[in-house]
């Protein structure tokens, strides 16, 4: 059964082979290790029996929060693995909001304009486009800046 839960350092070795695989500029084991645990930080896996079938990660900060990462293995695709991951994130983010008195927030991420499959979850989710940064990542890829407004 598929469920969804926070990372532990246990998760560790299985995420980064995903993220090796998913990522030209993959993140460090380092990288995941500090990120675990961090205030604000929301860091999620879609654990299937056991298997990593998926992870999300976030940073709340005040009103806001900032999507980091988002990848769910090429095998496990189409299957609402990352909608359900994202969905998460903005749920948890409703409720860091109200435990904050706050009745409003937003979500940003940005994304490379070549990457077809996140700009169009994004959108199911309700993310809309703010700006394009042209050739941020390089000449001919263009980062896109999304943002959600959320409502408690
Ligand atoms: C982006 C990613 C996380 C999507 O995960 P996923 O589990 O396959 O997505 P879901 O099955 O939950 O799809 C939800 C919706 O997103 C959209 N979507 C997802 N993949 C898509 C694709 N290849 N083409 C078009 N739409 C797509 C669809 O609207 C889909 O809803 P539908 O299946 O009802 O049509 C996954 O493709 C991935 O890991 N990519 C590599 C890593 C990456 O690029 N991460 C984002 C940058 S940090």
């Amino acid at each position: 059964m598929l469920i969804l839960r926070a990372a532990t350092k246990r998760d560790l070795p299985e995420i980064l082979a995903i993220e090796e695989a998913c990522f030209d500029d993959a993140w460090s084991a380092d990288s995941y290790a500090e990120f675990l645990g961090g205030r604000g930080n929301s860091f999620l896996v879609a654990d299937d029996d056991g298997v990593c079938a998926g992870y999300v990660l976030a940073r709340f900060a005040v009103d806001e929060f900032e999507l980091l990462r988002i990848a769910v293995p090429a095998a496990r695709r189409r299957e609402g693995i990352g909608e359900s991951l994202l969905s998460r994130v903005t749920r948890d983010f409703g409720d860091f909001l109200s435990a904050a008195g706050l009745e409003a927030g937003k979500g940003w991420l940005e994304v490379r304009s070549d990457n077809p499959a996140a700009i169009a979850l994004y959108r199911k989710i309700g993310f809309g486009d703010r700006s394009v940064r042209k050739d941020y990542y390089g000449p001919g890829a263009d980062a896109l800046l999304m943002a959600l407004d959320c409502f408690v």
